[in-house]
């Protein structure tokens, strides 16, 4: 089967690779802000994926391509009644929208005996263009998350650089872990802050761990956890530098800005230096992008997997990579 996944535009290379790291599906296309993958996914690992995935919103089979002139005639021929379940809408989007009344009735004169449900249909058909080529499409999963409820400042304790909770879902993906395997698998932040990164990750259904040099951090970074009812994380005081037990998967904010900036290169070297002798598998790191902070990665033999920019604001712009 062929899949499309509506993806978040606000960084589109990030929105791939996070699901192909779920999928494991080296072969895709993508279309504008589309990912179109032949795979053979069951219903579970749909499911599966919507609870995982950030930055994809929609998750749809692939019924048929077609071209605006042929669409009608395509509609007509297609077998409707092998995809129908209980109740359908049928929808046109955007460039196609003054078509949707004359979509729907084909459809629906193909089915014969289609029970029309607007609000919330079993089975939803989508019609929508995409670079030129009409996409019909049957809806298996649209995502939602509740990211909104766990931003910073709706957290008991604040912290001025926290990361968005989707980033911090999309970075704990990009370390491949597989759905099933999360409660097997510890996630650990080495500079854990006021916990932004195990929140997403205790919610995902992973082992979690941080440390922090400051133990005022620490203390913030309980209250949050509570907050969420989190209390199996293990959070401690501990130089990320120094950290000398062997961790499976690291996914981390590191410290930048203007309170750290006399510190940095030569904590991110030690950082990174001790990260070398302790990491197992993966690390997916999110800090200012710097040339200097590359450098620092690639002399300590790391080999990058991926590398994204982040747009902040005008002169800042952060990277995630993802190494190993
Ligand atoms: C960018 S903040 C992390 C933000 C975090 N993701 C959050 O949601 O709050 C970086 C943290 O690293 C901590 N830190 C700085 N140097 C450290 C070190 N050598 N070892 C461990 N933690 C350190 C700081 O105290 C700070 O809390």
């Amino acid at each position: 089967m062929t899949y499309l996944f509506e993806l978040s535009q606000e960084n589109l290379d990030l929105a791939v690779q996070e699901v192909i790291a779920l999928t494991l599906h080296p072969f895709y296309e993508c279309q504008d802000s589309f990912l179109i993958l032949k795979n053979t996914l069951d219903h579970k690992k749909i499911r599966e994926l919507g609870e995982r995935l950030a930055c994809t919103k929609k998750i749809s089979q692939i019924l048929f391509i077609s071209k605006k002139q042929n669409l009608i005639r395509d509609v007509k021929h297609f077998s409707w009644k092998k995809v129908y379940q209980k109740s359908i809408a049928v929808r046109a989007r955007a460039e196609l929208k003054d078509q949707e009344k004359e979509l729907a009735t084909r459809v629906l004169d193909s089915l014969q005996k289609g029970h029309v449900d607007l609000e919330d249909p079993i089975t939803k058909i989508e019609f929508l263009q995409i670079m030129g080529k009409v996409y019909a499409i049957l809806v298996l999963k649209e995502i939602h998350h509740d990211f909104e409820e766990r931003k910073a400042h709706k957290r008991p304790a604040l912290h001025p650089s926290a990361m968005h909770p989707k980033l911090a879902r999309a970075m704990i993906n990009l370390t491949g872990i597989k759905t099933g395997e999360e409660t097997r698998t510890t996630i650990t932040d080495p500079f854990v802050g006021t916990g932004g990164i195990l929140i997403e990750a205790a919610d995902m259904g992973f082992k979690t761990q941080g440390f922090d040099i400051d133990p005022e951090m620490l203390q913030r970074c309980r209250t949050n956890l509570d907050f969420f009812h989190i209390q199996d994380a293990n959070i401690k005081l501990n130089d990320a530098t120094k950290i000398k037990e062997k961790l499976d998967y690291v996914v981390a904010d590191l410290p930048y800005g203007k309170m750290t900036k006399p510190i940095t290169s030569q904590l991110y070297e030690d950082f990174f230096k001790n990260l070398r002798t302790i990491l197992k598998k993966r690390a997916v790191l999110c800090f200012e992008d710097k040339e200097e902070t590359i450098n620092s990665i690639t002399k300590n033999n790391f080999k990058i997997l991926h590398s994204f920019a982040i747009p902040v604001h005008k002169s800042m712009t952060r990277r995630v990579v993802v190494i190993e």
